[in-house]
């Protein structure tokens, strides 16, 4: 039986990946899976029942019972519109702290091969290309340098009237970038056969664009 393509969208943290991804889901009518809400998902379900960062087991048990909703842009955690709540630079770190747990990471697969449904599905994470879809017809990295990065995010906060220190977001940033990329379960990398595209100095419909061009190219 031939599964559903995968276009995998890997890249560290404020890349516009998540941007990208949906966009790109949306021209090609594809469904959408942001694995980091994932994460994000399990960080905030551990804050709210104090569970320890450290505790791989108990955190895999948690993220095993999450009770998980993702309709039209609204995300429930156990009945709870979370959507707003998950993505807090707070909640962004623990997210990076508790994926480092294998446990955690292997309650999350299944959930992600989920979204695998026809037509077509567009992934966006870490570990799309190297783990979750290593069939993925179309492997993408995106990257751009952290000060990029760390000026996108500022915006997209200071645009939501949410105040923010360049310098703390830049930190925060790397503080990320350093620990997703050195863990040893499915550490953020450039999985082989992904194409790398560097997108400090390109707009987000070039990024697009760019996106579908590769696409169009693999299945013709
Ligand atoms: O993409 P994001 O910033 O929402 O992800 C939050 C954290 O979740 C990220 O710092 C590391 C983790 N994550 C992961 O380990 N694997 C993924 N596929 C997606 C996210």
């Amino acid at each position: 039986m031939n599964l559903p393509p995968v276009i995998a969208i890997d890249g560290p943290t404020a890349s516009g990946k998540g941007t990208v991804a949906s966009l790109v889901a949306e021209k090609l009518g594809f469904h959408y899976l942001d694995s980091g809400a994932l994460y994000r998902l399990v960080a905030l379900a551990s804050q709210k029942q104090v569970v320890d960062v450290n505790n791989g087991s108990e955190l895999g048990v948690l993220a095993q019972k999450l009770q998980i909703s993702f309709k039209n842009g609204v995300i429930l955690l156990n009945s709870e519109d979370v959507t707003e709540a998950i993505r807090t630079e707070a909640i962004g770190l623990r997210a990076s702290a508790i994926a480092v747990h294998p446990e955690v990471r292997r309650a999350l697969v299944s959930v992600q091969h989920g979204f695998r449904r026809p037509p077509g599905l567009v992934a966006d994470g870490r570990d799309m290309a190297s783990v979750i879809f290593p069939d993925a017809v179309l492997k993408v990295f995106l990257t751009a340098t952290a000060v990029a990065r760390a000026e996108r995010r500022y915006k997209q906060l200071i645009a939501k009237g949410i105040s923010a220190k360049l310098a703390d977001l830049l930190q925060d940033l790397q503080e990320r970038d350093a620990r997703d990329s050195s863990r040893g379960a499915a550490p953020l990398l450039v999985a082989e056969g992904a194409q790398v595209l560097e997108t400090s100095e390109l707009s987000i419909d070039q990024v697009v664009e760019t996106v579908i061009d590769w696409y169009q190219s693999k299945i013709s």
